[in-house]
């Protein structure tokens, strides 16, 4: 496995981190049902904006796994809810100030970026299903895991597994549980590190004028307090 430290992302790590989300996530099918007619470039775009509008908001905690010999960024991780509190009362994440060019790119809305054209049905189906299933299963005191990838040419080397122990060592030694909603592809790997499948669901973009279905995990592990 390439060595690699897992750090607070920061402004400056938001192009690669949005090449990173696009190459892990080019056969995923939500994006482009929800923005069919963007260019690779326009979702590269809208991708570093989303990550820049992350950074400054204290309830998130995007951490970036890095390559250590050649300083390059092959992983992600977001993690939401009680991550603030459990870490040292909502001193982390670090405080973020943006460049005033970030500042006013992310005052823009989307249709201003680069996605002129969406798929309304597609991001409401999705948006419906993920607040259903959160009302549900996510409990006020839970972490959510929000964001996980790896860049396909380092995948299957442990990477994934390590960004994710950063946040269950901390939901673990608080004694908190973590929700997420999972891939087809990430479901395996989720199940092995102990979380368990709530519920699943099908989405299917056909419905809105979309073409595939997307298979989607609803999942909580359980603090390990044994170990
Ligand atoms: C899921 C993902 C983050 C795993 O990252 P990773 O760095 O490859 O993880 P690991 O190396 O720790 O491997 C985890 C396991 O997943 C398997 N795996 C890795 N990539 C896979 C893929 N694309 N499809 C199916 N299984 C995969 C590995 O074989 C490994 O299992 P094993 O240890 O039993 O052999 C990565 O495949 C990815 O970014 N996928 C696309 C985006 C995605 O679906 N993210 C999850 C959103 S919930």
């Amino acid at each position: 496995m390439s060595s690699i430290d897992i750090r607070y992302a920061c402004e400056a790590d938001c192009t690669q981190i949005a090449a990173v989300n696009g190459a892990a996530f080019a056969t995923g099918l939500f994006l482009r049902n929800a923005y069919p007619q963007a260019s690779p470039a326009e979702m590269i775009e809208f991708r570093r904006v989303h990550a820049l509008r992350q950074l400054p908001d204290k309830t998130t905690h995007t951490l970036v796994g890095v390559e250590r010999a050649t300083g390059t960024i092959v992983a992600l991780a977001r993690w939401k809810g009680a991550m603030t509190r459990i870490l040292m009362n909502g001193d982390y994440p670090p405080a973020v100030t943006l460049s005033d060019q970030a500042a006013a790119l992310i005052a823009k809305p989307n249709s201003e970026i680069a996605l002129t054209v969406c798929n309304q049905g597609v991001l409401d189906a999705f948006a419906a299903l993920t607040k259903e299933k959160h009302n549900r299963y996510f409990h006020e005191d839970d972490i959510e895991l929000d964001l996980l990838c790896t860049h396909p040419l380092y995948q299957g080397q442990g990477i994934g597994a390590a960004m994710i122990k950063w946040g269950t060592d901390k939901a673990d030694a608080a004694k908190a549980h973590i929700y997420l909603q999972a891939t087809a592809d990430a479901h395996p790997l989720y199940c092995r590190l102990g979380w368990e499948t709530l519920d699943e669901a099908v989405l299917d973009y056909g419905k809105y004028g979309g073409e595939g279905v997307n298979r989607i995990y609803f999942m909580r592990r359980a603090p390990m307090i044994y170990k």
